[in-house]
């Protein structure tokens, strides 16, 4: 269905809806597209800009909505659902701080019926008219409420003191530093926040000072750099919280080429607050050999243990786990009971979600890098061996090995690189 949109009033009557808090109706400026479809993401129904799902880059006007983000928001349903599995009280609230079309809130709405309240906000007067109407779409309007605040404005006088929520969202264009304190100070005690950040240049080591001002860490442009920067912006959460009083526990990670995405439980504890040095470490890289490892304190560290050429240091940065593998296995126990696969995943035999949970399961997240099949190859002068006959050749010499969520043709071990070049020769 394709709806030409006008301008709101044609929208007021085609919902039979009265946005009475809205009494200043703007049109749409002249530069947007205004055409609009309604597509349909799972079960639920979206209306977005034709723009964003016919450009190759989707438009940031009138609108945002990224069609290709449907994986992303697969797994966040997933984390969310299995997060409030165990929880009680008459109230479950979800807040949709960034919420652009609506698209994750209105998803939670439809797919997580625990959730009691949905709270949308966004600072622009279009994705919260949009968000409205998506709701009305899937007739889940009578569970939400929408804002048209800057967030930290919204969080800070809507979602405060005994109104705390229990999931809390933020979705930024680039950086989401900037409002990391707001967002800590309006998530319940024991209740969970999930934060993108699609500045992965910055994180990934292309601009060294930027992200050691926005999260407190160097970077390290390798072939690990996406699993560093993830860790970077646990450690900056981790260091606001600790500000704040309260601490963190990772509850889920993941990247994937624009974007890092991290979800952490967050805990009302001086006690916990003050061990917080104890999860952050730095990562050792030998640029020359290749040998990297991970340390406490850089006390010492000049010259590589392996060729004793000049080392670069990452960090501090988070060396701690990344995953809750009690709540990821309880995520693909059910994924795989309920039988529930994305509706395009069409090869039998391959579940994407399911694989990219179990990969998570098995990871050895308490190690803060990995290694790529290809390095291993170019160090050695000749093609290895798959991952998982690496992986396994490890494992039956006495070594851990794993699988990484962060490269497909990655691997994690606690073997140095010297021993792994012996083991694969
Ligand atoms: C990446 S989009 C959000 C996408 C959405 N969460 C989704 O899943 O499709 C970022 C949104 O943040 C909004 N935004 C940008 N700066 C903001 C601010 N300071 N306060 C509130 N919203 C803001 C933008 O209007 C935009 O809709
Ligand atoms: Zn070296």
């Amino acid at each position: 269905m394709i709806i030409k949109l006008y301008n709101d009033i044609f929208i007021f009557k085609l919902f039979k809806v009265n946005f009475s808090n809205n009494s200043e109706i703007a049109p749409l400026p002249d530069h947007c597209d205004k055409t609009w479809s309604v597509i349909l993401e799972n079960d639920t129904k979206i209306m977005v800009p034709s723009g964003a799902i016919k450009e190759k880059e989707p438009p940031k006007f009138p609108v945002f909505f990224n069609p290709a983000a449907k994986f992303n928001r697969d797994v966040s349903i997933q984390i969310y659902k299995a997060f409030i599995d165990s929880k009680k009280g008459n109230e479950i609230s979800f807040v949709d701080t960034m919420t652009g079309s609506g698209i994750r809130g209105v998803r939670v709405a439809n797919e997580i019926p625990k959730i009691t309240k949905i709270i949308f906000n966004d600072l622009d007067y279009f994705s919260v008219l949009i968000s409205k109407i998506n709701a009305i779409l899937n007739n889940v309007y009578t569970r939400c409420e929408f804002y048209n605040k800057e967030i930290c404005n919204f969080l800070s006088t809507k979602i405060n003191f005994e109104n705390r929520a229990t999931i809390v969202d933020i979705d930024p264009f680039g950086t989401p530093a900037p409002y990391l304190d707001c967002v800590l100070r309006s998530v319940e005690n024991g209740g969970l926040i999930s934060v993108t950040a699609t500045d992965t240049a910055v994180l990934c080591g292309v601009y060294p000072k930027v992200c050691y001002r926005k999260y407190y860490g160097y970077p390290l442009r390798t072939n690990y750099s996406g699993e560093i920067g993830v860790r970077l912006l646990v450690s900056s959460i981790a260091l606001v919280a600790s500000r704040l009083d309260l601490s963190i526990i990772p509850v889920f990670s993941h990247g994937y080429r624009n974007y890092i995405r991290v979800y952490c439980k967050i805990l009302k504890s001086n006690y916990f607050a003050n061990k917080v040095h104890e999860k952050l470490g730095y990562v050792v890289h030998c640029f020359n050999c290749r040998y990297r490892y991970f340390v406490k304190s850089l006390y010492g560290i000049s010259n590589c243990n392996n060729c004793h050429k000049k080392v670069t240091i990452g960090g501090p940065l988070w060396t701690s786990q990344i995953f809750d593998k009690e709540l990821t296995r309880r995520i693909t126990d059910s994924i795989a009971e309920s039988g529930y696969r994305p509706i395009e995943s069409d090869k039998l035999n391959h579940n994407p979600i399911l694989d990219f949970f179990a990969i998570a399961l098995s990871e050895l997240d308490d190690i803060p890098f990995y290694y790529v099949n290809d390095e291993i190859g170019k160090v050695m002068k000749k093609n290895v061996m798959s991952v998982t006959k690496i992986i396994e050749t490890l494992k039956i010499n006495g070594y851990q090995s794993s699988k990484t969520m962060f490269a497909p043709n990655g691997f994690k071990t606690n073997a140095s690189i010297t021993e792994i070049q012996k083991l694969l020769k």
